[in-house]
């Protein structure tokens, strides 16, 4: 069975060990995914299966519009669809509530990252130069809802 609910402070310790699998040198801390879903504009979604943890994201809202921090699926569960299912959850639920547009930056060279957003309907929208702390260009992605 598969669940998607937001993100709680109880998931974090197990969050966090796969952060840091995910993201390594750059995963963030529990201090700022409390910091983060506590935030009235935070909007979280958190997928187990038969109640492993799969793979999360987290967004910020500005409404209309929502822009997408992270998402992450644990390695040994990508390539079966659950990214896109996060995805497409995050798009029908703040359909729902009202908002047109989601945002993300990505970096030039992630293309497992580049390839899902396309297929979910993002289009690049613009460039960030040396966006990243190591130089990496960013682009800019959105899909309207
Ligand atoms: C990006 C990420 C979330 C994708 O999750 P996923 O569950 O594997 O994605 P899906 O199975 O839904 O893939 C959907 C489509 O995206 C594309 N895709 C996903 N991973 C890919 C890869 N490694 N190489 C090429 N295309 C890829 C494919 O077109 C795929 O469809 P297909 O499997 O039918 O060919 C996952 O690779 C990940 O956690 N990466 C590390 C974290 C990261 O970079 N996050 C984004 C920046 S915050």
């Amino acid at each position: 069975m598969i669940s998607i609910e937001p993100l709680s402070e109880k998931d974090l310790p197990e969050v966090c060990r796969m952060e840091e699998l995910v993201f390594p040198g750059s995963a963030w801390t529990n201090d700022m995914f409390r910091d983060e879903i506590r935030k009235p504009s935070s909007c979280s979604l958190l997928l187990r299966q038969e109640g492993v943890l799969i793979g999360y994201l987290v967004a910020d809202t500005v409404k209309p519009e929502l822009s997408l921090l992270k998402i992450a699926v644990h390695p040994d569960h990508r390539r079966k669809g659950f990214g896109s299912m996060l995805l497409s959850r995050l798009a029908d639920q703040s359909r729902k509530e009202g908002f047109t547009k989601i945002f993300l930056e990505v970096r030039v060279s992630n293309s497992a990252a580049r390839r899902i957003y396309q297929r979910s309907g993002f289009t690049v929208a613009g460039i960030r130069k040396s966006y990243y702390p190591d130089n990496e260009d960013a682009l800019v992605m959105e899909r309207t809802l």
